[in-house]
């Protein structure tokens, strides 16, 4: 047995929560002991680690000084009031919500893109929201090929990414109409089922929402690069897991769509899946489970002269929350960066 590594999931019961113990287990994270906190409405349930299962702590302040890493995905609230805690006690904590992303303080990362990032912490790493990294890790080799100037999306995002209560609310109310009930709407301001909703997060001065202000920033931010320009349309669609983007992008360079589709059959964490004639496309039915975030429908778009369309799918939970958290651990551990240098950064 190796050095002592006690890992904490926060929000633990929770849909990311459940699908972080699983990557963890999966991908053989050497975690000497893995501990599970959530609110104490949750304290004694039992949640599956493996074949094992794991009995849930309530969260607390003084929790984190014999644990070495936290991955927390359990609200913004949650985060912004307990992360500093763990810090100070010298627990690195990888964090799901939006609280530390723009915080200067906080590395925002996906692994493929920015690893780098890592070297600079102080205890605190942000994930970032899962549109923007399956996004980002599509468009890096882009990037660094021709230089993305700007980037037009439209994400059709699956319920799952509103955790459990987003599940339950699409299920119950596909059961309520199909047994004649009217249902009821008590997660999305509106029915879900049958339906598109063009409104994720809530509405911002501007008219745009939190979440598709979230891709403009969080991309700029994870590719340090604050000359592009994106801007975002999100809307929830019907589908439980897998979040689908249409992706349009404006490139200094021409990228012809075959070159486009060569560099990206060679990056990583991407697997391009792209054959109209045999009709084969991204779909959240098949990147649903898959770690790898798909690409498809490749095209030049002949309305301008550097530009192309793409069709960018993968599993919310898993690259686009848990996976990506537990990369980001792993680059920690590999770089010799799991721990707090300076524990008074967020004092
Ligand atoms: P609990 O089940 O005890 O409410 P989801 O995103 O799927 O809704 O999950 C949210 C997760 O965050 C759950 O595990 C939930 O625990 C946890 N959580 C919510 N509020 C708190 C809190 N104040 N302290 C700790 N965990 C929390």
């Amino acid at each position: 047995m190796g050095k002592k590594l006690t890992v904490a999931v926060v929000g633990a019961t929770g849909a990311v929560g459940r699908e972080m113990l699983k990557t963890l287990h999966a991908r053989n994270f050497p975690a000497t002991e893995v501990r599970a906190f959530a609110s104490a409405r949750s304290a004694g349930e039992r949640v599956p680690y493996g074949d094992a299962e794991l009995t849930v702590r309530e969260l607390k302040e003084d929790v984190f000084a014999d644990i070495d890493l936290a991955i927390f995905s359990a609200g913004g609230a949650t985060s912004q009031k307990f992360a500093p805690h763990a810090a100070r006690a010298g627990c690195v904590v990888v964090d799901n919500s939006a609280a530390w992303r723009m915080d200067e303080r906080c590395p925002l990362v996906v692994p493929e893109v920015n690893p780098q990032a890592l070297e600079a912490h102080n205890g605190i790493i942000a994930n970032p929201n899962c549109s923007t990294i399956q996004m980002v890790v599509a468009l890096k080799p882009l990037h660094d090929a021709a230089t993305v100037k700007r980037v037009v999306v439209s994400t059709y995002q699956a319920v799952s990414g509103t955790g459990q209560k987003g599940m339950e609310e699409l299920e119950r109310q596909v059961r309520d109409l199909f047994n004649g009930r009217e249902p009821e709407n008590t997660t999305y301001p509106y029915r879900i089922a049958f339906n598109v909703l063009p409104h994720i997060d809530v509405f911002l001065e501007n008219d745009y929402t939190k979440e598709e202000m979230k891709m403009v920033h969080e991309t700029v931010k994870i590719f340090n690069d604050p000359a592009i320009r994106v801007t975002a349309t999100c809307v929830r669609v019907p589908v439980f897991y897998g979040h689908a983007e249409s992706v349009n992008i404006e490139t200094e360079k021409k990228l012809p769509a075959a070159q486009a589709r060569a560099i990206l059959a060679q990056a990583p964490g991407v697997r391009v899946f792209d054959n109209p004639r045999e009709l084969i496309y991204p779909m959240p039915y098949h990147c649903a489970g898959e770690d790898e975030t798909y690409v498809g429908r490749i095209r030049e778009d002949e309305s301008i002269p550097n530009g192309l369309n793409l069709w960018i799918v993968a599993d919310n939970v898993r690259k686009g929350a848990a996976l990506n958290a537990v990369q980001i651990a792993e680059e920690m551990l590999g770089r010799d960066l799991l721990r707090v240098r300076d524990k008074s950064v967020f004092l």
